[in-house]
């Protein structure tokens, strides 16, 4: 029963760490798709003021939008002309990736003043 116990235990852990997302597979996604090419190369100096941060954002919110540019025009969608097309080659497990990456980054972004 106790072997039974710890292997379940280990299955939820590697499911948990899946879940949310690998830094250094989202890292080298940002790279290949050169994301910083307009959000700056540390994801807080976005090259015009109209283009959002993203270092330290939350994950859950990162996941939530990018899977919504997605969806483009669908139910819970997100349109919009430069980041439709650059979320396109992303797979639901890429966008957990660059999450957990973009997430861990060093934030200038307030929680509260
Ligand atoms: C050509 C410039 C450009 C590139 C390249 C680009 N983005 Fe964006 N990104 C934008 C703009 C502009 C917006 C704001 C769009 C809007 O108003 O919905 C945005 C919005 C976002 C958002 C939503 C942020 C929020 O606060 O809601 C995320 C997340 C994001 N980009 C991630 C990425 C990732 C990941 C990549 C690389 C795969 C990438 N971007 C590549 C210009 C770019």
């Amino acid at each position: 029963m106790k072997k039974l116990i710890a292997v379940v235990g280990i299955a939820l852990m590697a499911g948990a760490a899946q879940a949310g997302g690998n830094v250094d597979a989202g890292k080298a996604l940002t790279e290949k798709y050169a994301c910083f090419s307009c959000h700056g190369k540390d994801f807080n100096t976005p090259i015009d003021p109209s283009y959002p941060k993203l270092a330290g954002q939350h994950r859950d919110y990162l996941e939530h939008a990018l899977t919504a540019y997605k969806r483009g025009d669908g139910a819970n969608g997100r349109n919009n002309a430069i980041m439709t097309g650059q979320v396109k080659p992303l797979s639901n497990q890429d966008i957990k990736d660059v999450a957990a990456y973009l997430h861990s980054l060093p934030t200038s972004l307030a929680t509260h003043r």
